[in-house]
C-alpha cells in the first residue's frame, strides 16, 4: 500500500504507517498538485488542512482509505468517497481529553480576562479592576452535544460547583443520568445559562444553532465557548451581541474559514481567540496519528476497519460471529444475482433463527454487494447499499420465526416485474455455510465455487450423458445434488466442477436430450 500523508502528521504515527506500508509526507501541496498526484496512492492521511474535495476523490484511480487524524470530517467530501467505494475513517477520542482540556481553559480564561490582562501587563499596565472576572461556582453551565468531548467538559465543570444543562437529541436520558446532568432543550439553556458552550459536528442542524434569536434570549452578562466547529454559532450575530454588551465575552477556537482572516470575531478585546488549538497536545496528536495508521495497517492486511464512518464499525468480537454469515450472504447474493443476471427491482432478505438476534447490518451489505458485484457493479463494503439506492431498486429486510428446523436462515428473493428467484442459505457450526432451498426445490450443497445449475425433464438418461459431457470436456464434478419438488415436474440438477466450464462444453450439456436449461455459475 502506498500512503500520502498531506498534513503534518505526529512522528510516531508516521513511523508506524512505515512498518507496513510505503510512505510519502508531503505537507506543502497545492489543491492541484494534490489531484494529480493523488492517482499514485492507495491511502490519504490528511488532518483538518488538506481538502479533500469530489475532484481529488475522482482522480484518486486506486484510492482505498482517506483517514483522517482526528474527529470531524468536515474538510472531505464523504459523499463522493462513499460512491467510489473509498473508505474514510477518523480516529476518535484521541483527541477528547485534549478538546475538553482546553474548552475548560477557554472558560476560565474568558471569565477571569486572562489573556487582556497579559497583554496589559506585558505593556507595563497593573490594571486589577479592569479584569475582574467571575466564578463559575453556582452558575449554570449550557453544553450543547454531550458526545465525547462535551460528557468530558460536564464531568470536570460539575467539580467547579457548576449546574449542567445540556441538550443533544441522540443522547439517551440514561446516559445524562450517569453523568448526573440534565437533559433539556436549546431554548432553555440560552434563557437560563450563564456559560454556553458547544460540542457538536457541524451539520445542516447545528450551522447557527446559535444566532440572533437565541442571542435576543440569553441572560445578559453570558459568557459563550465554541472549540467544536466554526459555524455552530452565527459569528457576525456574536460580534453583534459582543459589541452590545448582551454577551459579556466569548472564547473561540474554531471559525467558518480558517486561518479567519477579516473575521468579526478577531475584533473585539472581549472575544478571545486560539488558532483551532483544541487537539494540538503532544498526546493528542500522537494518539490520533498512531490510531489512523494501525486502521490503515488493519486494511493493508486486508482486514476491515473498526472507525470507518462510511460502513459500519465491526469490531473484532463482533467480525468473528458475523462472519461465516457475512460470508453466507455475499455468496448467496451472488447466486442469486447471476441466475437473474439481468435488472431487479426489490431485494428481499429474511433473517430467521440465531442469526436474526444478531447485528444484520454487515450481513446486509454483504448480500447487496455479492449481488452487484455478479452484475457487473463495482461493489464493496462501503458503497453497496448507495449503489443498490442509485439502481432504483427496493431493499426489504425482515425477520421470521419460520425457521423449518434450521438453527439459523437466510432467505434471499430477487424481484423482477412479478418474477421471483429465491434461495436460502444456513451455517452449520459456525463454519459449514450451505445453500439449502433454490426456487421450490430442497438442496444441500457448498455456497461457493463453480456450480453448474440445469433443470431437465423427469425422466431416465439424462444425468450420465451430462456427465460424459463433462467428462469428454475435461471438467471434474466434484459434488452432484439431483432433486425434484414433485414427481412428474422438472428436476434440478446441480453439479459442483473443479474448473469453469468452457462454453463449448456447456453447450454440449445442454444438448443433451430432456436438458431443459443450464447454466453455470461462479460464487
Ligand atoms: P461526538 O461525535 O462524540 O459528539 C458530538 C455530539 O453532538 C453527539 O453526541 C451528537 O449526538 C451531538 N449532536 C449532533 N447533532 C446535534 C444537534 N443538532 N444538537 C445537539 N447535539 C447534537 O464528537 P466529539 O469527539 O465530542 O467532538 C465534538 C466536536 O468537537 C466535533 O465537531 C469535533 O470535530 C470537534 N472537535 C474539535 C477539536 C478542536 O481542535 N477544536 C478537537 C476535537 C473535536
Ligand atoms: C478534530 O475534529 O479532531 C479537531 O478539530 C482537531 C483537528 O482538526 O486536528
Amino acid at each position: 500500500m502506498r500512503v500520502l500523508v498531506s498534513d503534518s502528521l505526529s512522528e510516531e504515527g508516521v513511523k508506524r504507517l512505515e512498518t507496513g506500508t510505503e510512505v510519502d509526507v508531503l505537507t506543502n501541496l497545492s489543491h492541484e498538485e494534490l489531484v494529480k498526484r493523488i492517482k499514485d496512492y492507495d491511502a490519504l492521511v490528511v488532518r483538518s488542512g488538506t481538502k479533500v474535495t469530489a475532484d481529488v476523490i475522482n482522480a484518486a484511480d486506486k484510492l482505498k482509505v482517506i483517514g483522517r487524524a482526528g474527529v470531524g470530517v468536515d474538510n472531505i467530501d464523504v459523499a463522493a468517497a462513499t460512491k467510489k467505494g473509498i473508505v474514510v475513517l477518523n480516529a476518535p477520542g484521541g483527541n477528547t481529553i485534549s478538546a475538553a482540556e482546553h474548552t475548560i481553559a477557554m472558560m476560565l480564561a474568558v471569565a477571569r480576562n486572562i489573556p487582556q490582562a497579559n497583554v496589559a501587563l506585558h505593556k507595563g499596565e497593573w490594571n486589577r479592576k479592569k479584569y475582574t472576572g467571575v466564578e463559575f461556582f453556582n452558575k449554570t453551565l449550557g453544553i450543547v452535544g454531550l458526545g465525547r468531548v462535551g460528557a468530558e467538559v460536564a464531568t470536570r465543570m460539575k467539580a467547579f460547583g457548576m449546574q449542567i444543562l445540556a441538550f443533544d437529541p441522540f443522547i439517551t436520558e440514561a446516559k445524562a443520568n450517569q453523568l448526573g446532568i440534565k437533559l433539556t432543550t436549546v431554548e432553555d439553556i440560552v434563557k437560563n445559562a450563564d456559560f454556553i458552550t458547544v460540542h457538536t459536528p457541524l451539520t445542516n442542524d447545528t450551522r447557527n444553532l446559535i444566532g440572533e434569536k437565541q442571542f435576543a434570549m440569553m441572560k445578559p452578562g453570558i459568557r459563550i465557548v465554541n472549540c467544536a466547529r466554526g459555524g455552530i454559532i452565527n459569528e457576525a450575530d456574536l460580534a453583534k451581541a459582543v459589541a452590545e454588551g448582551k454577551v459579556a465575552g466569548a472564547a473561540i477556537d474554531v471559525f467558518t474559514k480558517e486561518p479567519p482572516t477579516g473575521n468579526p470575531l478577531l475584533e473585539q478585546e472581549r472575544i478571545i481567540t486560539t488558532p483551532h488549538l483544541g487537539a494540538s497536545t503532544a498526546e493528542a496528536q500522537i494518539n490520533v496519528a498512531v490510531a489512523v495508521a494501525d486502521q490503515i495497517l488493519k486494511m493493508a492486511k486486508g482486514q476491515l476497519p473498526t472507525t470507518a464512518i462510511n460502513m459500519p464499525a465491526i469490531s473484532p468480537e463482533t467480525m468473528a460471529v458475523m462472519e461465516p454469515y457475512m460470508k453466507l450472504a455475499e455468496k448467496m447474493g451472488k447466486l442469486i444475482g447471476q441466475l437473474s443476471g439481468k435488472r431487479f427491482n426489490e431485494l428481499e432478505i429474511i433473517y430467521g433463527g440465531s442469526v436474526a438476534d444478531k447485528d444484520l447490518k454487515p450481513v446486509t451489505i454483504s448480500a447487496v454487494k455479492g449481488l452487484l458485484d455478479s452484475m457487473g457493479r463495482d461493489a464493496n463494503f462501503v458503497n453497496a447499499i448507495s449503489l443498490l439506492r442509485e439502481t432504483g431498486a427496493k431493499l426489504v429486510e425482515s425477520k421470521t420465526d419460520t425457521i423449518n428446523g434450521y438453527s439459523n436462515i437466510i432467505t434471499m428473493r430477487l424481484r423482477d416485474n412479478g418474477h421471483v428467484i429465491s434461495v436460502n442459505g444456513t451455517v452449520y457450526g459456525n463454519k459449514d455455510r450451505r445453500i439449502v432451498q433454490l426456487n421450490d426445490y430442497k438442496v444441500y450443497i457448498p455456497s461457493e465455487g463453480n456450480l453448474i445449475i440445469a433443470t431437465h425433464e423427469d425422466k431416465p438418461n439424462i444425468i450420465g450423458p451430462c456427465c460424459t459431457a463433462l467428462g469428454e470436456g475435461g471438467i471434474n464434478i466434484g459434488g452432484m445434488h439431483v432433486g425434484r419438488a414433485s414427481e412428474g415436474m422438472p428436476q434440478l440438477m446441480i453439479l459442483n466442477v473443479d474448473q469453469p466450464v468452457p462454453e463449448e462444453t456447456l453447450a454440449r450439456l445442454k444438448a443433451v436430450p430432456g436438458i431443459l436449461s443450464a447454466k453455470l455459475v461462479t460464487i
